[in-house]
């Protein structure tokens, strides 16, 4: 479980990228973070995981402040998917995705079996892809590595920075329907963000929409769309509700 209270961060130049955000995140749950470019999202992201400093308020992991870890401590044992995909060009598929096992210390065949899994798990065959380059990789193959490589220490928590962002709409919407069916079997608790309001609406059990660092509004996606809270909110989900709210209900009685 993941929980902030009051946070804000200001950045120097005067930039105020978080204003006193507070919400949480329950074991196994989905929460999308959604909102216009530079609205906050990366930043209240990266908090959790301290690549970002809160300036004030509190964060906690299963009850106990994350100030208790040494921050790359932290860091091992949260997935992060990063923006961009940020594969190290000069590491193999396999080392890529066995960064964080090695860092843990994990013996060297568990590092092995851990990386064949997790690539299976994103759907591409160790044998065929370990041994590669990510540029010797699709979009869409770089953007499974990542998430690969987000899972392969076995982290409770996992934050994904517009994972399936930069994508053709097909392979967008095939990883995202791949990555639905996953963590239903893993049950992760992650924090997602993207700018996009449908996959927000696919991908949360919950949608936070953010606007120029303000938390303007925290539910599920049927209440949002049904009662949005303000002009923001309203103007946000506004140019599409009838096709959204048709969708949230489906997905809502699905289960
Ligand atoms: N390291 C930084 N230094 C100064 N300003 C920053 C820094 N990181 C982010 N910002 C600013 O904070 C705001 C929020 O950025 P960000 O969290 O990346 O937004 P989003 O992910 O929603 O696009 C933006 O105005 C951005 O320019
Ligand atoms: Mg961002």
């Amino acid at each position: 479980m993941i929980e902030l209270q009051n946070v804000s961060k200001s950045f120097a130049g005067g930039v105020t990228a978080a204003r006193d955000i507070s919400f949480r995140v329950g074991k196994g749950e989905t929460v999308v973070l959604i909102g216009l470019s530079g609205c906050g999202k990366t930043t209240t992201l990266k908090m959790i995981n301290r690549l970002v400093e809160s300036d004030r308020g509190t964060i906690s992991i299963d009850g106990a402040h994350i100030d208790q870890w040494h921050p790359v401590m932290l860091r091992r044992n949260i997935g992060y998917v990063i923006q961009g995909v940020g594969l190290l060009p000069h590491y193999t598929v396999s080392q890529n995705v066995a960064i964080v096992p090695g860092l843990k210390g994990w013996r060297r065949e568990d590092i092995t079996n851990s990386v064949e899994k997790m690539l299976k798990l994103v759907g591409l065959e160790p044998a065929e892809y370990g041994d590669r380059y990510p540029h010797e990789l699709s979009g869409g193959q770089k953007q499974r590595v990542g998430v690969a490589r987000a899972l392969a220490g076995n982290p409770d928590i996992v934050l994904m920075d517009e994972p399936f962002g930069a994508l053709d709409p097909i392979t967008r919407e095939e990883l995202q329907d791949e990555f639905l069916k996953l963590q239903q079997m893993l049950k992760k608790t992650i924090v997602f963000v993207t700018h996009d309001i449908f996959e927000a609406v696919k991908m949360g059990d919950r949608i936070g929409i953010m606007n120029n660092g303000v938390m303007e509004q925290l539910d599920r996606p049927a209440v949002i769309l049904k009662q949005p809270v303000g002009d923001f909110v309203e103007r946000f989900v506004g140019q599409h509700k009838e096709y959204l709210t048709e969708y949230a209900n489906r997905n809502s009685a699905r289960g």
